[in-house]
């Protein structure tokens, strides 16, 4: 018997992932794991459980009209309660993680090691009581140890591992950083409470464009370890923008990542005028048309808010839209996501 992942992310920004046997339909697997997606005549008939694929291949048993059309079915839309898996799924669900009785899942995790990787980042190792399901881009809830507190922070590892990794920003009195500079220690335990985030890897359709702030380059060690597992095609085209060059951190993990998934083209940026560098400025000074390919490129950016507005800015200068623009804000001590 064939057992697939199926992520269900509700519209709060909640992810769970769910294992869905190959005859077993997702409402179903879904209530086996005590969530109660929408749903009503369970045969197809009054269209309470559709959803929309946005990832996987699967099997639809039976739909009426009414339901579905075919038109909406050929876009991606299912009937959960008619939906089998063929392959790992991503499913977008049009209700609150609330609304279907469940929530984000609460991890233990035992503290491996803190790298001081500069003077403006840390990394933190941790060991999970069991591996997070989470799309790569996503981020968790991390708990500071002795203070009640959290902060949210992006994989920087793959899916589906017992050991993670982050990229963390050191914010001099922050809560996280004072624990992560002065007390933490080899086996300490936090609590991974998630994942979340509209901010994940679709599937790859066209070329790639990655926008990199600081520690933004998180979500982009994941989903290049995910490509490199998966491959694609695709040509990647990486801008990894900081301040000066020793806060350009993880260089021989990202060579190492690139190299395994191939096509991938990294292209780091210096904001500071006084560092030798041969391209300073922001990422704006440096995208060129050519790496938007007249529009049929997804662009992704993870960065500080500034950011993400000269980004979205800068496609109306040069007059070319890409497919699709998903970023994720971070702000020192809290993550927002959208997508458009
Ligand atoms: Fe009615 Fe699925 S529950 S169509």
């Amino acid at each position: 018997m064939t057992t697939y992942n199926v992520a269900l992310n509700f519209e709060d920004g909640v992810t769970r992932v769910i294992q869905c046997d190959e005859d077993e339909k997702v409402t179903d697997a879904a209530f086996r794991q005590k969530i109660n997606l929408p749903m009503d005549c369970r045969d197809g008939v009054c269209g309470t459980c559709k959803c929309f694929a946005e990832k996987g291949e699967y099997e639809l048993e039976f739909y009426m009209d009414e339901s579905m059309s075919d038109e909406e079915a050929e876009e991606g839309y299912v009937l959960t309660c008619q939906m089998t898996p063929e392959s790992d799924c991503v499913l977008r669900v049009p209700a609150s993680s609330a609304v279907c009785k469940t929530a984000p899942e609460a991890v233990e995790a035992e503290v491996l090691g803190v790298d001081n990787l500069s003077e403006t980042s840390f990394g933190l190792r941790v060991k999970l009581a069991k591996p997070i399901g989470f799309l790569p881009g996503q981020y968790v809830n991390v708990t500071v140890p002795g203070t009640g507190k959290h902060r949210s922070y992006s994989f920087s590892s793959a899916p589906g591992a017992v050991e993670a990794t982050f990229l963390i920003r050191n914010l001099p009195g922050g809560v996280m950083s004072s624990y992560l500079g002065e007390q933490a220690k080899a086996g300490d335990s936090v609590t991974l409470t998630g994942p979340m985030g509209a901010f994940y890897l679709r599937p790859i359709e066209r070329a790639q464009l990655w926008l990199a702030g600081g520690t933004g380059l998180a979500p982009f060690l994941s989903m290049l370890e995910q490509v490199a597992e998966q491959g694609s095609d695709q040509a990647i085209t990486l801008y990894y923008a900081v301040t000066r060059a020793a806060d350009l951190v993880e260089l021989e993990r990202l060579k190492t990542v690139a190299t395994k998934v191939g096509n991938v083209t990294v292209i780091t940026i210096l904001a500071a005028e006084d560092d030798a560098h041969e391209r300073k400025g922001f990422v704006t000074d440096h995208v060129t048309v050519e790496d938007l390919n007249d529009g049929d490129c997804d662009v992704y950016l993870c960065g500080p808010p500034p950011m993400v507005d000269a980004v979205r800015d800068h496609f109306g200068k040069v007059g070319v839209e890409p497919a699709n623009f998903y970023f994720e804000k971070f702000n020192p001590t809290e993550v927002e996501e959208e997508a458009t």
